[in-house]
C-alpha cells in the first residue's frame, strides 16, 4: 500500500497507487444521488514534506503528488518523473513562454495584514493550469506504464481560464482538444483558444435547468472523450496538481515566518478551494502550518449556490454529521441556481458548486463560513489591489478580497490577524 491513494468521501470506494485512478468513482452512475467524488488522500505516517529548491512545483513537491506515487508503484524511476515532467514543461513554455514555476507572494495592509499569492504569471494566466497539468501527468504516467496509447480526445466544459490552460496543455502535449463554452466567452479567449488549435463548441442556454456547455461536456464523455476539466467528481484528478498552490504557499508562509489567521478563496466550481484545503491539511499533519486557517469561500452574491448550501448544513444541531448525510443525497443542499445573474467575477459563475462537500467541510472545521459578496464590493476589491499591488488581475482573481470587505462591512474585526488571498488569474 502506497501513501498516497484516491477516496471518494460518499461511498468509501478507494484506489491506491498500483491502479489507475479511475475519473468519476465507478458507483457514481449506479447511485446518483450521493455526492460520489474521487479525491486524493496522503498519508501523514511515512511522508516526509520536500525541502527541495527545484522551481518546478511539479519537481519540488513530486513525493507529494499522487501521480508520482503511481508512477513509482507501476516501477518507474524518480528521475523517469523528473524527465517527463522537464520535457512537457519545456514544450508548454515553447507554447505559451512562460513554464510551471513557484509562483511570487505578495504582502500589503489592504483588508488588515495581508498575504497574497499571485497566479497571474502561471502557464495560461491562471491558477488552472496547475489542476489541468496535474491532470496531464497522469494521461502521461499510464502512457509511460504500457496502458494503450491513448489516442483519444480530451473534452472540457469552460469560459475561460480552464480552457486557455487544457488548450495549452493539449498543444504542448499533441493532444487534440474539444472545449465546449459559452457563446458569451470574450474574443480574446476564443481566438487564441483556435491559435492553440482546439476545436471550439458554442452551447447555448435553453430551457432545461444546469449548464448547457457542462452537459455536452458530460456527453462527449460518455462518448468516449477523456475528461479534462476541472470539476472533481468528472476528472478527480485534476484535484492532484491543484493542491501544489497550497504546498507552495504554506512554503512561502513558514519561509517568511507568517501565521495566516484566514483564508479567502473565491469559489466557481468549487475544485480551487478543495485543493486549498486538502493542500493546507497536508501541510499542516506534515509540521509545516501550525494549523489550518479559517477558511472563507467568497461567492457572487447573485450566483451562490455554495452559500445555499452552507446554510442548509450550518443550521443542523450537528453541521459535521449533517455534512455526512448530505454526501449520501447531494440534491438536498446542492443543486443548479436558477435565476443565473452575470457578474464582474465572471468565471466564478457556475450553476453548481461541483466540489462543495470538501469545502465546507474545510470551513466546518476551521471555524470559518462563506461570504455572498456584491457587485460594488467586487468592483471595490478590484479596484484596490491592482494599484495598490499593481498587478494585472481580473475581478475574479480579486473576490477573495471583497469576501474579507464584506465581512468587515459586517462588523467582523481582523485586528491582529493576518489575512491570505489567492490572486488566481489575469485580466484578459
Ligand atoms: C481566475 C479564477 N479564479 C477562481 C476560479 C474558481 O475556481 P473553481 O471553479 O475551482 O472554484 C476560477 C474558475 O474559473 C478562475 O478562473
Ligand atoms: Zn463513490
Amino acid at each position: 500500500m502506497s501513501a498516497s491513494r484516491f477516496r471518494c468521501a460518499a461511498c468509501g470506494a478507494t484506489f491506491e497507487a498500483d491502479v489507475a485512478t479511475p475519473y468519476r468513482c465507478p458507483q457514481a452512475a449506479l447511485d446518483p444521488e450521493a455526492d460520489h467524488v474521487l479525491t486524493p488522500t496522503l498519508d501523514a505516517e511515512g511522508t516526509v514534506w520536500p525541502n527541495g529548491d527545484d522551481p518546478n512545483p511539479f519537481i519540488r513537491y513530486r513525493t507529494l503528488l499522487h501521480a508520482w506515487h503511481r508512477l513509482r508503484a507501476g516501477g518507474g524511476s524518480d528521475d523517469t518523473w523528473c524527465e517527463l515532467v522537464t520535457g512537457l514543461d519545456e514544450r508548454v513554455a515553447a507554447v505559451d513562454g512562460v513554464g510551471f514555476v513557484v509562483t511570487p507572494t505578495h504582502m500589503t495592509d489592504l483588508a488588515g495584514r495581508s498575504v497574497f499569492k499571485d497566479e497571474t504569471g502561471n502557464v495560461a494566466g491562471s491558477h488552472k493550469a496547475r489542476h489541468l497539468m496535474g491532470a496531464l501527468l497522469h494521461l502521461e504516467v499510464t502512457r509511460l506504464l504500457g496502458g494503450e496509447p491513448d489516442e483519444r480526445r480530451l473534452a472540457i466544459t469552460s469560459c475561460g481560464n480552464a480552457a486557455l490552460a487544457a488548450a495549452v496543455l493539449a498543444r504542448a502535449s499533441e493532444r487534440e482538444l474539444d472545449v465546449y463554452v459559452t457563446p458569451k466567452a470574450g474574443h480574446i479567449v476564443l481566438n487564441r483558444l483556435r491559435d492553440l488549435g482546439a476545436a471550439v463548441h458554442f452551447q447555448r442556454r435553453g430551457d432545461e435547468s444546469g449548464d448547457p456547455c457542462y452537459r455536452a461536456f458530460r456527453q462527449a464523455v460518455e462518448q468516449g472523450a477523456v475528461p479534462f476539466s476541472v470539476q472533481g467528481p468528472d476528472c478527480s484528478v485534476a484535484l492532484d496538481g491543484g493542491r501544489t498552490i497550497a504546498w507552495e504557499f504554506a512554503d512561502q508562509l513558514r519561509a517568511n515566518d507568517l501565521r495566516v489567521d484566514r483564508v479567502f478563496v473565491q469559489v466557481g466550481g468549487g475544485a480551487l478551494a478543495t485543493c486549498l484545503v486538502r493542500g493546507f491539511d497536508e501541510a499542516h499533519a506534515l509540521g509545516v502550518l501550525e494549523s489550518l486557517p479559517r477558511v472563507h469561500a467568497v461567492q457572487a452574491r447573485g450566483v451562490s449556490p455554495l452559500v445555499r448550501a452552507w446554510e442548509a448544513i450550518d443550521s443542523a444541531s450537528d453541521p459535521a454529521a449533517a455534512l455526512r448525510d448530505a454526501a449520501r443525497h447531494r440534491s438536498q443542499c446542492m443543486w443548479p441556481w436558477d435565476e443565473i445573474e452575470p457578474s464582474i467575477a465572471s468565471a466564478i459563475v457556475d450553476d453548481e458548486t461541483y466540489d462543495w462537500h470538501a469545502v465546507i467541510d474545510g470551513m466546518i472545521r476551521s471555524k470559518g463560513d462563506p461570504v455572498a459578496v456584491s457587485e460594488g464590493a467586487l468592483r471595490r476589491a478590484h479596484e484596490l489591489v491592482t494599484t495598490t499591488l499593481d498587478v494585472n488581475a481580473s475581478a475574479t482573481a480579486t473576490a477573495g478580497v471583497a469576501g474579507a470587505f464584506t465581512m468587515q462591512d459586517h462588523g467582523t474585526s481582523f485586528d491582529g490577524e493576518t489575512l491570505a488571498f489567492l490572486l488566481t488569474g489575469v485580466n484578459r
